[in-house]
């Protein structure tokens, strides 16, 4: 079996407590690859360039969150903490940033200069994003389109086929996590067969999102294969090729 890449992680969230060290031993030493450990505010981002610092099988990625950006009053200051851990070995892209207009606050102009203000840093770094889409599918696709030169990923995908396509185009991957399991999943499932092989990436977004059977519960990267499983079978091939496919996208993407 090959061990998979889970290219979407919060293990320094506060649902691990407890068992964080044990079960990242585990993992790391059973049949998660590598795991990239996404920050989504200053303290997360510092919590998952320590866990990194920490692992060698545990990458980091820095950026801020739609949902926290409203806390910040100076941006500067923030952009040039954010260029300072990028800056580590081990973090490996800019994110999660991006737009979520399921909650109101903070208000969309807000996360749109925040999103755009990343976006121009990791062009000026020339260093892979990790997007956060939630319900602003045109908005986001306006925003890379922008910034052309930008490449990443669109992380827990939930866009339509036609987008998925679209975004292949303009050079990005797109990865998707337990929802491809969840029984009311025809439309993620249409977008991934959508994605060609080579611009496949899977993740856990863990703790939340765990695939059928476990949903609701703890996630973690050893039910990633359930994700795996159902995307090999949507994409028609054996499922140790789809982990190879999608591990080697991951190795290429975060130049790991
Ligand atoms: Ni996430």
């Amino acid at each position: 079996m090959t061990r998979l890449i889970d290219t979407h992680a919060h293990y320094n969230d506060e649902k691990f407590d407890g068992l964080r060290d044990e079960l990242i031993g585990s993992l790391l030493g059973g049949g998660t690859e590598l795991i990239i450990n996404a920050g989504t505010n200053l303290d997360t981002c510092r919590s998952s360039v320590a866990l990194a610092a920490k692992y060698d099988g545990i990458y980091a990625a820095c950026g801020i969150h739609p949902e926290d950006c409203g806390k910040y009053g100076d941006m500067e200051f923030v952009l040039s903490e954010l260029k300072a851990m990028l800056g580590h070995p081990k973090v490996v892209a800019l994110g999660e940033i991006g737009l979520d207009n399921h909650w109101e606050d903070p208000p969309a102009d807000v996360q749109k200069k925040w999103f755009y203000a990343q976006l121009s840093l990791a062009s000026e770094l020339e260093i892979p994003v990790i997007i956060h889409d939630r319900e602003a599918h045109g908005a986001c696709m306006d925003a890379v389109k922008e910034f052309k030169g930008v490449k990443g990923v669109f992380h827990s995908f939930s866009g339509s086929a036609e987008m998925a396509k679209e975004l292949v185009k303009l050079g990005f991957y797109i990865s998707f996590s337990g929802t491809v399991t969840f029984k009311n999943a025809s439309r993620v499932l249409e977008s991934a067969s959508a994605v060609p092989l080579d611009r496949l990436l899977v993740e856990t977004d863990c703790p939340y999102l765990a695939p059928h059977p476990f949903r609701g519960k703890l996630n973690h990267s050893g039910y990633m294969t359930y994700t795996a499983q159902k995307l090999a079978e949507i994409k028609g091939v054996p499922y140790d090729e789809l982990c190879c496919a999608v591990n080697e996208n991951a190795r290429r993407l975060f130049r790991l």
